[in-house]
């Protein structure tokens, strides 16, 4: 006997069929008339991480909101991350209450606004937000740019919809939005620069969306914990040796090099070696020894801080 119980499965399933932890997030857009319109939104992610040619967050949305909208035109946003505090919150909460138009909702918005650091026609983002992602929407990918012209209808929009950028439903848009830059405060800027410490977090909320027609929920930040990672276990040096040597045919390693190597987790061993026959070839070096290691090594840590 399963000790679950199976739930129905129904529309806004992560807030009306689960409890599923989201951020708070304040996206800027530009209206028409070019002053900056903000939403409130939590179903926003990174998307694009790694190996591609840039990187982007996923928004999913009404397509009838003023972002939708907005992006749907005018293609910008900046996604603005506030830390905790229940009177911000209460105002990102009625900024996130649906039906009034950007003039109506921003004619008494609290927050104080800044230029970003994009150049070109752009929303203002939060001068409180402790980060800020400034971006623009990619829609060549799956040719949502044909969606443009699909802007104003605002009590559901007819077929054809897209998959995953676009308008993809009667009511619903993604959006991928590629991220131009990742504007931080000082205090952070240096906790990401110089390592972290739980003291030096932001105070980011948690929330768990609308559970009813009277109330969104939200919990306050709590000092986060570091938890240790399983050490990894050393590669066996044998085992570091056999896949160096078939690494390449003319770039080898030195016994020493390999030993260096034996930390790196299995998964990543053979990326992690590639990196050295590339940086190898690059320099016309055919033996690697520890002390290439060292200028690689040193190397991958000053991209990693850029
Ligand atoms: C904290 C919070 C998060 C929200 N997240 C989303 C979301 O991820 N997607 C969505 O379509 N609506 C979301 N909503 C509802 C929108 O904020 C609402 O549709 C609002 O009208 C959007 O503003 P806009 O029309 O100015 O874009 C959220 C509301 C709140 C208060």
């Amino acid at each position: 006997m399963s000790s679950f119980k199976d739930l129905r499965i129904v529309d806004n399933f992560y807030q009306t069929s689960a409890f599923f932890p989201m951020p708070t997030v304040l996206i800027s857009t530009l209206a028409d008339d070019g002053s900056t319109s903000l939403g409130a939104y939590s179903l926003c992610f990174p998307y694009y991480i790694a190996g591609k040619d840039y990187y982007a967050m996923l928004l999913e949305c009404r397509n009838s909101s003023n972002t939708a909208q907005n992006l749907l035109k005018r293609g910008v946003c900046a996604i603005n991350f506030l830390e905790d505090n229940k009177g911000d919150f209460g105002e990102t909460v009625r900024l996130g209450f649906p039906g009034e138009t950007s003039a109506e909702k921003m004619a008494g918005c609290k927050f104080e606004l800044e230029a970003g650091q994009c150049e070109g026609a752009r929303p203002l983002i939060i001068s409180k937000a402790f980060q800020v992602m400034e971006c623009t929407w990619d829609d060549t990918l799956e040719n949502a740019y044909q969606d443009c012209s699909r802007v104003g209808q605002l009590d559901g929009i007819e077929p054809p919809y897209r998959s995953f950028n676009g308008i993809t439903s009667k009511f619903g848009c993604h959006f991928i939005l590629k991220i131009d830059k990742i504007l931080m405060k000082e205090r952070f800027y240096d906790a990401i620069v110089n390592g972290v410490r739980a003291s030096l977090f932001p105070r980011v909320p948690v929330d768990y969306g609308y559970r009813d027609s009277t109330n969104f929920w939200y919990t306050k930040f709590r000092r986060p914990i570091a938890m240790k990672i399983p050490a990894a276990r050393e590669a066996d040096l044998t085992g570091v040796i056999f896949a160096a040597d078939r690494m390449d045919d003319k770039i080898k390693f030195t016994e020493d090099a390999c030993r260096m190597m034996t930390k790196v987790p299995r998964v990543f061993l053979k990326t992690a070696l590639q990196g050295c026959v590339d940086w190898a070839r690059e320099n016309n070096v055919t033996l690697i020894t520890p002390e290439h290691m060292k200028i690689i090594n040193d190397k991958r840590s000053k991209e990693k801080n850029k």
